[in-house]
């Protein structure tokens, strides 16, 4: 890199779709970063999925450069997601930057994530850029919008910038706050011993692992020898290079910079986010202290993955191992079941993390899967005194075995307009839980404080609660501890055959309706069969809701014409033996996106 360049680093926050990715379209324009032909909508959301959902998924950094009074500069900036599920992306990229610009739609004002993600910027001690988005909107309230704003970051509402990332409208100025108000990177000691923290990676079946780094001193080429700190392990750098935002190869990397490095490493295990890397060489002095790198996050819901049919066990075992390096967030450990094979107890953030997750492995990795239904961690004392963590419905004890349940409990922080507050207050008083508090926040903004149980909001609460608000609310949670809980498995017979991986853990209190529920989905969304499909839901031992899908009907008499009877009774009463045969020998298989509608909020 040119010495005549200052560097910007930076990060775009927000709550889930205030903008961020159309802005970073419009800062990519204006720096030139890409060609006007080559533009699209959301142009750093490059995975499929993304583009389909219309919401970040991955970080994504990107450099740019720009001409300010006279001055070349390069900014770097990492677009981040917005949905809870995916605050390890947000908390890694901060990480390796200065700055943070916090977007807020002018027609939402504050809402969860924005008060999340602003809190965990000033913990890394970043600069904050307020900025008020969608200002062109007919339903901008720019400045009730301004003064949640100013208020929140005790701030004069004057030094708010005002922008419409969709039209364009006060780019210039960000672009020139992000050079006025984000310092210089502190380290450009290029002379420093090498050091990097990997905050992102990424499989290249040619370059092996692709460690995304912040370079925190000196400087490293291809062909450096390197060494992993807590791996503990040598490798030969194959390649640097910036993000633009594809990989672009560079000379060297230097004190202060983002971008890439080919580690040549092929075992995906070996390099993980927060890594310090150094150079080989200085292993001859004394070890130098790594980083403090990241904290892992705590698995929220559990689901088993396996392969269906005759797929290798060793693909899934692999393809996992791939995705972690892009998410290091999943856990996974394996594990054997009768009936579904070897597979995968995996730890996901929530459940669009776990729909995001299944939906990457089939469409990144070809996998076809069976998943099982997603659950929280629970604690059981047994009737012979042993103390077990379950977080499988497969490996629920029978009932008559289990002496007491714990299960997790988190403090739910609703934020939400006055027009909605009661619509709120009504869904929420259909969890088991508790009211604890009603904030004002300002400008008729209110959070309510609730403590549930953790199982009750892993299963749609996201999508009623959007419903009944129009999308005016949003939610965070953190974990409270452990209390007991009077629940009960229900355990699902499609074609008179256990399905395992739709068997779930539910409050005794409300398991017949929860079976109502769980038959009446089962019967929407399950493709009708040749034959009759009977689905029975149980619990312990009891059959409690029965419903049959009726046989897809065929006119097997259609080729006939005239009148003959006799012949059209012959083939009616062997179509009838013919589905007799096939309803009991007859197998449905249950789809995987099937699981994630029945835990949809269409109650
Ligand atoms: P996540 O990454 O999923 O959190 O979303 P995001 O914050 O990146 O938001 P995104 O840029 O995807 O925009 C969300 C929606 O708001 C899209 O439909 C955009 O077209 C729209 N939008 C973004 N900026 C503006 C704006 O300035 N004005 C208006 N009217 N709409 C905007």
């Amino acid at each position: 890199m040119s010495l005549g360049y200052k560097i910007r680093n930076f990060v775009i926050i927000s709550h889930v779709d205030h903008g961020k990715s159309t802005l970073a379209d419009r800062l990519l324009e204006k720096t030139e970063t890409i060609l006007p032909k080559k533009m699209h909508d959301q142009y750093l959301d490059r995975m499929n999925l993304e583009q389909e959902k219309g919401i970040t998924i991955k970080m994504h950094p990107v450099q740019m450069k720009y001409q300010f009074a006279g001055q070349s500069y390069i900014l770097n900036l990492i677009d981040t997601p917005g949905h809870t599920d995916f605050a390890y992306e947000v908390s890694r990229a901060l990480a390796a930057v200065e700055g943070a610009i916090l977007l807020v739609d002018a027609t939402q004002g504050i809402q969860a994530q924005t008060i999340t993600n602003l809190k965990l910027a000033q913990q890394q001690n970043l600069i904050i850029l307020p900025v008020i988005n969608k200002i062109d909107s007919p339903q901008a309230q720019i400045e009730k919008a301004k003064k949640e704003l100013a208020a929140l970051l005790e701030i004069d509402r004057n030094s708010i910038l005002e922008i419409s990332a969709k039209e364009g409208w006060g780019i210039e100025e960000v672009l020139e706050q992000i050079i006025l108000l984000f310092p210089s990177p502190k380290e450009r000691g290029q002379s420093d011993p090498f050091r990097c923290l990997i905050f992102d990676s990424q499989y290249d079946s040619f370059q092996g692992v692709i460690a995304y780094v912040r370079i925190i001193g000196g400087k490293v080429k291809a062909g450096d020898k390197i060494y992993l700190l807590a791996a503990q392990r040598e490798a030969e750098v194959k390649e640097v290079g910036y993000f633009k935002p594809d990989r672009q190869l560079c000379a060297e990397l230097v004190a202060g910079e983002i971008g890439y490095l080919a580690t040549g490493i092929k075992d995906p295990e070996i390099v993980n986010v927060g890594e310090t890397i150094i150079l080989e060489s200085q292993l001859e002095f004394s070890l130098p202290q790594p980083l403090p790198g990241y904290h892992e996050p705590l698995s929220v819901v559990f689901s088993s993955l396996y392969v269906s049919g005759d797929q290798d066990f060793n693909l899934l075992k692999s393809s996992l191992e791939k995705l972690k390096l892009s998410d290091p967030s999943l856990t996974f450990i394996p594990e054997k079941r009768e009936g579904l094979g070897r597979g995968f107890r995996c730890g996901f953030l929530g459940l669009l993390h776990t729909e995001i997750t299944v939906r990457r492995l089939e469409e990144e990795f070809g996998l076809d899967l069976v998943i099982t239904f997603p659950m929280v961690n629970y604690s059981l004392r047994l009737a012979n005194g042993e103390e077990v963590k379950v977080n499988s419905a497969a490996d629920w004890p029978a009932q008559g075995d289990i002496k007491n349940i714990e299960e997790p409990w988190v403090e739910l922080a609703i934020v939400t307009k006055a027009d909605y507050l009661g619509k709120v207050m009504q869904l929420l008083s259909t969890l088991e839980g508790s009211f604890r508090r009603q904030d004002y926040l300002q400008e008729k903004t209110y959070l309510l404080t609730y403590r549930v149980p953790l199982r009750e909001i892993i299963s749609g609460f996201d999508d009623q609660l959007k419903s009944i608000t129009q999308g005016h609310a949003s939610f965070g949670f953190h974990f409270t501890g452990y209390c007991p809980g009077d629940l009960t498995k229900l355990e699902v017979f499609v074609a008179k055959e256990k399905e395992e991986s739709l068997s779930r853990i539910v409050s005794r209190r409300r398991a017949y309706r929860e079976a109502q529920k769980m038959a009446d989905k089962l019967y929407e969304l399950l493709p009708s069969q040749q034959f009759a499909v009977p689905i029975q839901v149980q619990s312990e031992g009891r059959v409690i809701v029965r419903r049959t899908i009726k046989a897809r009907g065929k006119n097997v008499t259609q080729s006939l014409y005239g009148g003959d009877y006799t012949r059209k009774k012959k083939l009616l009463v062997k179509q009838r033996k013919g589905k007799k045969k096939l309803g009991k020998t007859g197998k449905v298989k249950i789809p995987s996106k099937i699981f994630f509608q029945m835990l949809e909020s269409k109650n």
